[in-house]
């Protein structure tokens, strides 16, 4: 019978010994060197991925078994996405657990080495995984493995799994064109890894005998925005409802209310604020129209105006994008500046037909990731949720925001 540490984040950072008083490294004591066993626990575990896209752990697993070794383990930290901090604060507080998923991957798919991609600018994130990698280097957890961390560059895209895996290999870190999937031929074009440091930390509770309880659900979200005390929260999604998370950030501040909540990060869909009894679960946020991506969720008040805030989602994606396939250049900029039309009072309602346009024109063209997909739903669900903000600017020539500096354009 082997326990394993419950709960994700400790109210500090902990070290190897406060979290193997909490049970930690006892699924890899209990699995690291019973192979067949790990197997087939791990390809029967109900884990999805927690970088955002929630592809099965489990698939990915098995299709990294597929190609023969040497086989890598990628941890990636990288996390660069807008309003989420999950990952920089799991690794900051609990490096251990992350270790010890990534690990139990590894002994999983054989991997000969381990890399930890963290982005660069978490300086105290990457000093704790180093402090933690130095303990188990000491205490020889860890094996033959090597394990080392790689400095993510600052930038969105390269969090994607292709790009990181050009940065390991010392090139710029832009997404490359898949198939070859990492899963065939990643770093050293040998059969890697790639998972999000969250979902590497769910592996030793969800693998572990005890797997059953509650806290094995549990999940981090970050809640930004406009809210009293932004934060990330580790909760059960099952009983947890939007309403519930926005309370536990002290709620909307002074007077104004929840206008709209984007679930999932800047790709996802803006859901209104007569959805917040939903449950963090993905179902229930697909249920609603909207993507639960990595749980980064925004807080839109009532004192915005719905065109403003779409706009700068739409900039964000113009700006990241790295350059090399045309179709997404030009969506992503023509999103961005037809917005900018729309906030300037300068489009009609025709303009807002373009959208669509623009994405029946790059849909047989080439991409490299899914960056070029990620403003569609956060814009059309603005068009369609919060009309009347776009009448204002299109119709009124004024602006709904209720604070002074946004108003009567
Ligand atoms: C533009 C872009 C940026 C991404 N950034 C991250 C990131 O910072 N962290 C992350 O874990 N996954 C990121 N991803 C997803 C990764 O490509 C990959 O799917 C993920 O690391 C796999 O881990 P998971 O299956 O555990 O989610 C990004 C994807 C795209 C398209
Ligand atoms: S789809 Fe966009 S972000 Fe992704 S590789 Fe192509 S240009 Fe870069």
């Amino acid at each position: 019978m082997s326990s394993a540490v419950e709960r994700l984040l400790p109210p500090e950072r902990e070290n190897l010994r406060a979290y193997r008083d909490r049970g930690g490294y006892q699924t890899l004591a209990a699995f690291g060197h019973n192979q067949d066993l790990l197997r087939e626990r791990v390809a029967s575990v109900t884990l999805t991925g927690l970088g955002g896209a929630h592809f099965p752990f489990a698939t990915k697993v098995s299709a990294v078994l597929k190609t023969p070794g040497p086989r890598y383990v990628v941890a990636n930290g990288a996390e660069d996405e807008p309003g989420s901090q999950k990952d920089k604060l799991l690794i900051e507080r609990n490096p251990h657990v992350v270790i010890e998923g990534a690990l139990l991957a590894a002994a999983a798919v054989d991997a000969d080495e381990v890399i930890f991609y963290i982005r660069e600018s978490l300086l105290e994130a990457s000093a704790s995984m180093a402090d933690a990698l130095t303990e188990v280097a000491a205490d020889g957890l860890a094996g033959d493995r090597v394990l080392r961390i790689h400095a993510a560059p600052i930038t969105y895209v390269a969090g994607e799994a292709s790009a990181a895996l050009c940065s390991l290999a010392g090139e710029d870190a832009k997404p490359n064109a898949q198939p070859p999937y990492p899963s065939e031929s990643g770093y050293l074009g040998q059969p890697t890894l790639v998972s999000n440091v969250e979902t590497f930390a769910n592996l030793p509770r969800m693998l572990s005998d005890d797997a059953s309880s509650a806290a094995s659900r549990s999940r981090l979200a970050t809640v930004t925005g406009d809210v009293v005390s932004p934060g990330v929260f580790e909760v059960d999604p099952l009983t947890t409802t939007l309403r519930d998370l926005i309370a536990m950030a002290g709620g909307v501040p002074g007077e104004a209310t929840v206008k709209a909540v984007q679930p999932g990060g800047p790709s996802s869909a803006y859901v209104s604020a007569t959805q917040l009894d939903t449950a963090l679960t993905n179902e229930a946020i697909r249920g609603i129209g909207s993507q639960p991506g990595c749980l980064a969720i925004r807080v839109v008040a009532d004192t915005r105006c719905m065109v403003e805030e779409v706009a700068a989602v739409a900039a964000f994606f113009a700006r990241e994008q790295c350059g090399q396939c045309p179709g997404c250049r030009m969506k992503t900029t023509s999103y961005s500046t037809l917005l900018g039309k729309v906030v300037q009072g300068a489009a009609n309602w025709e303009l807002l037909g373009q959208f669509a346009t623009i994405d029946e024109f790059v849909a047989d063209m080439p991409r490299k990731c899914a960056l070029i997909d990620m403003p569609t739903a956060p814009v059309m669900s603005a068009v369609e949720h919060f009309r009347s903000d776009f009448a204002d600017h299109i119709d009124n020539e004024k602006c709904s925001a209720r604070n002074d500096s946004q108003s009567e354009k």
